[in-house]
Order: structure tokens, then C-alpha cells, then sequence
């Protein structure tokens, strides 16, 4: 759906994004991570054809950025970082004024569609510049799916929106991909993106990784399991250590942290061993990091080093 090959931007002498390559399938939700000035939006904007690559090249939908821009246009929606409204007029007036502007075909049905799913078809009378924040970012989304376009591009979608409005956000792209669309979303929400995404990749001028959010878990940090027990768990330390299949092992007050490739089949071993030395087990647990730990970590790691 999505495709690019050694896709480049530069700004003069700078390069915003460098030699990305990208193979993103239809109907995935595909999550792009990165710190503020990756070149997040600058990919966004080189994709939807707003902005011609430097070098590399792109196809989405089959369709050549560079030679195909009219096609895709007509055929992606893009919620952009700030989507501009004319502010005098009212909310209808702004999706209709859009919905012409993609010839869509049946106008008023499609702008009272999304103005009802979006919750502001009580409001579609008052005229935009009223709207609080978070209601000008439901309509720009609902601007963006007009058209029923079949890839969406959305740039931090819930970045100023309160819970419930992020929840409907996310609800509402679930059903998206639910209806076949390829969604690539920007955001600096990594629980948004550890839900909604099949595939993640972290980016930063070049791309990082790129994997499930499950699987980056794993890289990063292997499995690991916690053993509670009764007391100190550094009594046990060595001894677990020195099971052959244990990669590491740490003692954290009353917690023996283990990784393993295989903790499903090993745990019994290490339970049996623990048991065996004396230990009291509480209760037995996998870890669980949250792609902000993924993240953060990856961060961490290309940060130059210091001194
Ligand atoms: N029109 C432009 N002219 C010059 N430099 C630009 C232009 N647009 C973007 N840049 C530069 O390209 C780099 C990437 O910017 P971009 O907006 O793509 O980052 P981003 O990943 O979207 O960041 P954020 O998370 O803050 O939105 C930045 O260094 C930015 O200053
Ligand atoms: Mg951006």
C-alpha cells in the first residue's frame, strides 16, 4: 500500500529524513515513532506529495509520488500536525466546503456521517472559531475521511485531545482498519501506538527498528520473569545463575529477576530448583515493558555517548 526506497529529504544542508525504505501492507496500522524534528511529519508530507523528495522514491497505492500526485491526493486522507478551518464559518459549512473540494458524491450525507460519529453534529451550526481545541481536531479528522479514502495518514491525531476524546480517536481508527483502511499514524503516544498499531518503527532522520510492538519488547529486552519470594532474593542468586539455560539473573529486594529465551518450559525448572534450595515462592510472573520503556531504551542507546 504504503512503499518507499532510499525515500530522502533535505532542508539545504540538513537531511530531515535519510534513505528510508518502508513496505507497508494494506489495511495495517502502521505506527511511526520518533522525537520531535525525526522527520516524522516531513515523511507524512513527501507521501501525501505535499512536498517533493530530494532523492529515493515512493509509491502509495500503486500510485508514483512525483508522477501520480493527483491520483493520490484523491485517494489519501491526512490529518495534518495543524489543520487549518476557516474559522467564521460554521463546522457543516467548513466539511461541505472540503467535501466539494474531493467531489464527493453525496456531500450532505457524508458531512452529517462524520460530524454524527465525530459527536459534533449539535454543534455544526457554530462556527469553528468557537470550537475548543480538541472539537477542531475531531472535525479535521472527520475532514480527512470525506472522501473515504483507502490510506489515511494521521500526525499526532490525539495530541490535543482529553481521554475521552483520545478513546473515541482510537475506537474510531480500530474501526477504520476494521473496514480494510492502511492507517500511518505519528504519534508521541506509545500506549496509543502499543494498542493501535500492527507494526511500529522508531525513526529518527534514519529508520531505528521496525517490528511489532511485542517483538521490540522482546529485542530490547528479552523475556524476563519475577519470582517473589518470601525473603531476601539474593540468598538464591548463584545458585539460579548457574542453571544452564539462565541468561541472567538479578536479585531486587525480595524478587529474583530471570531471563530467559524460554520461560514457558523453564520456569518449572527454576521453580524446582528454588523450591529445592529452601526458597518460599509467593507468586511468579513475566515482566511487562510498555513501548515508552521500548522506546526510551532505544533512545538511550543513540544518545552519543557522554565525555
Ligand atoms: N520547510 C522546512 N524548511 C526547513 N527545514 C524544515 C522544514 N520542514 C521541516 N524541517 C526540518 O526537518 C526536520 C524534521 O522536521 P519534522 O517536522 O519532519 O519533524 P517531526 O518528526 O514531525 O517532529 P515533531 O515530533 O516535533 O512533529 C527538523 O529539523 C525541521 O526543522
Ligand atoms: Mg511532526
Amino acid at each position: 500500500m504504503i512503499h518507499t526506497e532510499n525515500l530522502t529529504k533535505s532542508f539545504g544542508d540538513q537531511v530531515a529524513v535519510d534513505r528510508l525504505n518502508l513496505d507497508i501492507a494494506e489495511g495495517e496500522v502502521f505506527g511511526f515513532l520518533g522525537p520531535n524534528g525525526a522527520g516524522k511529519t516531513t515523511t507524512i508530507r513527501m507521501l501525501t506529495c505535499l512536498i517533493a523528495p530530494t532523492s529515493g522514491r515512493a509509491r502509495v497505492l500503486n500510485y508514483e509520488v512525483g508522477r501520480d500526485d493527483e491520483q493520490i491526493r484523491r485517494n489519501v486522507g491526512i490529518l495534518t500536525e495543524t489543520p487549518g478551518m476557516y474559522d467564521r464559518l460554521s463546522a457543516y459549512r467548513n466539511l461541505s466546503i472540503f467535501a466539494r473540494l474531493y467531489e464527493v458524491e453525496q456531500v450532505d450525507y457524508q458531512v452529517e456521517k462524520y460530524l454524527k460519529l465525530l459527536g459534533l453534529w449539535e454543534r455544526r451550526d457554530d462556527a469553528v472559531g468557537e470550537f475548543s481545541k480538541g472539537m477542531r481536531q475531531k472535525l479535521a479528522i472527520g475532514r480527512a475521511l470525506l472522501h473515504e479514502p483507502q490510506v489515511l495518514f494521521l500526525d499526532e491525531p490525539t495530541a490535543a485531545l482529553d481521554p475521552e476524546a483520545s478513546r473515541l480517536v482510537h475506537d474510531f481508527v480500530a474501526e477504520l482498519k476494521g473496514r480494510g483502511r492502511t492507517i500511518f499514524l505519528c504519534t508521541h503516544n506509545l500506549d496509543e501506538a502499543d494498542r493501535l498499531c500492527d507494526r511500529v518503527a522508531v525513526f529518527k532522520t534514519h529508520l531505528r527498528v521496525l517490528d511489532t510492538p511485542g517483538r521490540l519488547r522482546q529485542q530490547v529486552y528479552g523475556r524476563q520473569v519475577a519470582f517473589h519470594l518470601g525473603g531476601p532474593a539474593e540468598l538464591f542468586l548463584s545458585q539460579v545463575k548457574s542453571l544452564p539455560f539462565v541468561d541472567q539473573a538479578e536479585a531486587k529486594d525480595a524478587k529474583l529477576i530471570v531471563t530467559l529465551d524460554d520461560p514457558e518450559s523453564r520456569n518449572p525448572d527454576i521453580v524446582r530448583a528454588l523450591v529445592g534450595a529452601g526458597a518460599d515462592i509467593q507468586f511468579v510472573g513475566e515482566l511487562r515493558y510498555s513501548l515508552e520503556d521500548v522506546y526510551l531504551q532505544l533512545m538511550k542507546e543513540d544518545a552519543p555517548a557522554a565525555g
